[in-house]
């Protein structure tokens, strides 16, 4: 048994395979649950109808903080569109000063709306950070994120930053991103954090794991990540399927009930 707790199932080329042979897949690879992560509103109903039929599915809703010249929701049309018995999170938000130039002010506001709108939703957030550590946790902080918790996901920053995110109760979801030989900080935090706050995702179809690294990301393969971590603290896989299946429900309850 094992969780995806983060990949983007309407972003795959279905195209070139149906979604029910990606599911099929994932489950005879002993993932039981996915959660597909909203990125933009305009994507958001096909994504929903997409999910729809597949009840290991469940979904969250937000704008993520690339997306320049898409709708920007107020704290309102998230709660309603949260309301949907499918979403047991709000995101993915964040912010991510590495792909956006010039004033990022909007990047914060659109950030902060989603805080305010998960603290009245009464669901855990879907963090994304890059490049911007200090302004992450001091918005979460200022707006009281830890009243409902949630993820960072897509772990790639530094142990100091594992920690603050984890005392503002927040949990650390690893990607492919830590079989990568080079992300020696990231392995250093999946080594040391306590096994209660972690989460392992794809992010598919970005970052595909080692062995797979290149390839189009896919749900199944977020067993190779659970394998890496189980390797790197010296688990056994067993152990960590485990432990990062009931951190996910216990932070996602809505997700028990789909
Ligand atoms: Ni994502």
């Amino acid at each position: 048994m094992l969780v995806d707790s983060h990949c983007h199932l309407d972003l795959l080329r279905l195209d070139q395979e149906p979604l029910s042979r990606v599911l099929d897949e994932a489950s005879e690879a002993g993932i039981e649950h996915m959660l597909c992560v909203s990125v933009s509103l305009e994507r958001f109903p096909a994504m929903m109808q997409l999910i729809e039929p597949h009840r290991q599915v469940s979904a969250s809703v937000g704008v993520h903080p690339d997306g320049i010249d898409v709708e920007d929701p107020d704290e309102e049309r998230l709660l309603e569109l949260a309301k949907h018995p499918r979403i047991v999170a709000i995101g993915e938000t964040g912010l991510d000063y590495y792909r956006t130039e010039g004033d990022t002010g909007w990047q914060r506001e659109r950030f902060r709306r989603h805080i305010r709108a998960a603290r009245a939703a009464e669901k855990p957030l879907i963090v994304h950070t890059r490049e911007a550590r200090d302004d992450t946790l001091r918005i979460l902080q200022e707006e009281q994120a830890a009243d409902v918790g949630g993820v960072l996901h897509c772990f790639t920053e530094d142990w100091e930053m594992a920690r603050a995110a984890m005392d503002l109760n927040f949990r650390i979801s690893f990607s492919g991103i830590v079989t990568f030989k080079n992300a020696l900080q990231i392995k250093e935090v999946a080594q040391k954090m306590p096994a209660d706050l972690m989460l392992v995702e794809t992010d598919s179809p970005y970052l595909a794991p080692v062995p797979k690294r290149g390839k189009s990301n896919r749900p199944a393969y977020v067993r190779y990540v659970a394998e890496y971590i189980a390797e790197l603290r010296n688990e056994s896989f067993a152990q960590i399927a485990q432990t990062t299946t009931d951190n996910f429900y216990r932070l996602f309850p809505g997700a028990k009930n789909n």
